[in-house]
């Protein structure tokens, strides 16, 4: 099953040359994170090593390897949405996440990504909230995100 995953992700790649960062990119934008298997199934596609693609995804810091949390909130920080507020949006999940920077809350239960732009500028600021984008988010409504989709969810840092 993961592995089928895995492959469909590196095969459905639309564009005629495939490398192995390609490949990465659509594994983590399908499962969220790179498995092990994952680095040997981009090595067979891409008819390289599994120490070169370990290489590769070991460069590149944006790249996870354990499974993302059950929630994932991913805040775009990008010119356009920084320009719109994305800074007040960003300290708010920081803040009712209980958290400096992007990671896992202490609960194990939200992962807080930071992109540099989710594609929809014209909407800033947006945030990504378990793979829903939400435009012209304002703290109030990333706060009532949060708390909105998690029946009962008590952020460790919120004050409530
Ligand atoms: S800069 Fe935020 S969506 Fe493009």
């Amino acid at each position: 099953m993961l592995r089928e995953r895995v492959r469909k992700a590196i095969t459905s790649q639309p564009q005629p040359v495939v490398t192995v960062l390609s490949s990465l990119l659509a594994v983590e934008d399908e499962m969220g994170y790179i498995p092990p298997e994952a680095v040997e199934e981009v090595a067979e596609h891409t008819q390289s090593t599994v120490n070169d693609v370990w290489a590769v995804a070991s460069f590149y810091t944006n790249f996870r390897f354990t499974s993302p949390m059950e929630r994932v909130v991913e805040v775009c920080w990008g010119p356009t949405c920084h320009l719109m507020g994305a800074q007040e949006v960003m300290r708010c999940a920081q803040e009712l996440l209980g958290m400096q920077g992007e990671g896992d809350t202490s609960d194990g239960k939200v992962t807080l990504k930071y992109n540099t732009c989710l594609g929809a500028c014209s909407q800033a600021p947006v945030v990504m909230a378990d793979h829903k984008l939400v435009g012209r988010c304002t703290p109030e409504r990333l706060a009532a995100l949060l708390r909105a989709e998690r029946t009962g969810y008590h952020a460790p840092g919120a004050h409530s």
